[in-house]
């Protein structure tokens, strides 16, 4: 895992010598949309934007520059899937004419699904787009044969001949196995589904399973660039395939770990991850719910529901053995002073917490006396700087 933007990521993935077998890529769209999601009921606000000041053309250079990497980086024989919508679909698939060749081009794939919201000015939008290169004639390509199913009115399956043409029966009906049409009918997640992480972005396992088995071989290596919650490397680990993941958030690579555990593997045995913040500099120019989300993970607690947080919790950890609940507040600034724990004080009381900590770069004077009148007082507050959390000085 490479927690970074992926134009510098590749450059170094180069400079090693890594050469990808398969590569799959779900980057930002040109949607001029800025999401804000809060997944759960737990208040984790995600962000990511893809909103491009300057218009399409930007976008496409943008995307230009990190596609020549891939291709440098794709073997002679490797697979190439662009993953995209109809807001840039077109200009992108010039683009990958204009780097691959429009004899490399394969397949234009159509993710079709069904959710909410169909629209009754024009055909509801319900599909995406894969656009799928590979370098040259010579490619993995495993066909995995499909159910297509007949109509029966024609088939009969007391007809003698359904068995010389291949055709089976199951409880839908008759069907014959056919070699897979560039048109997938797989569902979306849905809201309850257990693979949901609440990632705004993520993409189906199925999805990905259909292009990891027919465009590469166990042991080879997948990456994706982009690679958000990381569906790319769970589909990967379980086929037993090797595999690169780079996204340029932390929250992203947070995830992606979290995953990956869930299916056996494990940070510093199975897999690697570099490039995560480790210094104060980096930590100050986080984007201010990337530093939440680090803050919150580092101390191994959690986030607040939404309405608590706008209250001045921002996370929380209840140890059950000792039934002890804490709050957690968190600046990204200096000096944080005497209002601040006030504040923090009345936040802790009404919620019946009974210890707090407030995480900042540092405090004021004041700030520590007022900690130690409100510890008069009976109420546990803690003043942490960022530092001494990456120092591992913390326990809670
Ligand atoms: C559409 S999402 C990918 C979702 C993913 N396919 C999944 O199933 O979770 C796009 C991702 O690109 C990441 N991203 C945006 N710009 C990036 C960059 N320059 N380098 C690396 N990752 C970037 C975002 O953080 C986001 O996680």
């Amino acid at each position: 895992m490479i927690c970074g933007d992926n134009l510098k990521a590749l450059d170094d993935l180069q400079k090693q010598g890594v050469k990808a077998d398969l590569i799959y890529l779900d980057p930002p769209f040109f949607s001029n949309r800025h999401y804000e999601v809060i997944w759960g009921d737990e208040a984790e606000v995600r962000s990511f934007k893809d909103r491009w000041a300057g218009g399409i053309n930007v976008y496409i250079e943008w995307m230009r520059e990190r596609v020549v990497k891939m291709y440098d980086v794709l073997k002679d024989t490797g697979s190439f899937y662009l993953h995209c919508d109809w807001h840039a679909s077109h200009y992108l698939k010039v683009m990958l004419d204009e780097i691959f060749s429009e004899r490399n081009f394969q397949n234009e794939i159509i993710w079709s699904y069904k959710t909410g919201g169909l629209s009754e000015k024009r055909w509801a939008r319900k599909h995406d787009t894969i656009l799928f290169y590979t370098k040259q004639d010579n490619f993995v390509f495993n066909v995995i044969k499909e159910k297509s199913y007949l109509d029966d009115t024609f088939f009969k399956p007391w007809q003698k001949k359904s068995k010389e043409l291949g055709i089976q029966q199951d409880n839908k009906g008759m069907f014959r196995l056919v070699s897979p049409r560039d048109v997938w009918d797989i569902n979306v997640l849905h809201p309850h589904s257990d693979e949901r992480l609440g990632y705004p972005t993520q993409k189906p396992e199925a999805l990905l399973e259909r292009i990891i088995k027919a465009s590469s071989n166990e042991g080879d290596l997948v990456l994706d660039p982009f690679c958000g919650c990381g569906t790319a490397m769970a589909v990967a680990h379980r086929l037993k395939r090797k595999w690169v993941g780079i996204d340029i958030s932390p929250t992203a690579i947070g995830l992606v770990e979290e995953r990956l555990e869930k299916l056996g593997a494990y940070k510093g045995k199975d897999f690697e991850v570099i490039g995560m913040p480790t210094t104060i500099a980096e930590l100050r120019v986080l984007e201010p719910f990337e530093f939440q989300n680090w803050v919150i993970n580092e101390m191994r607690a959690k986030q607040s529901k939404r309405l608590t947080a706008d209250k001045g919790i921002n996370g929380y950890y209840e140890k059950t053995i000792f039934t002890e609940r804490g709050g957690i507040q968190i600046k990204q600034s200096d000096k944080v002073g005497r209002n601040v724990v006030d504040n923090f004080e009345s936040a802790l009381r009404r919620g019946k917490y009974e210890k707090g900590f407030i995480i900042a770069f540092s405090f004021t004077k004041e700030a520590y006396e007022e900690v130690a009148r409100v510890k008069r007082e009976g109420l546990d507050i803690n003043l942490i700087t960022v530092e001494d959390l990456l120092l591992g000085k913390v326990k809670i």
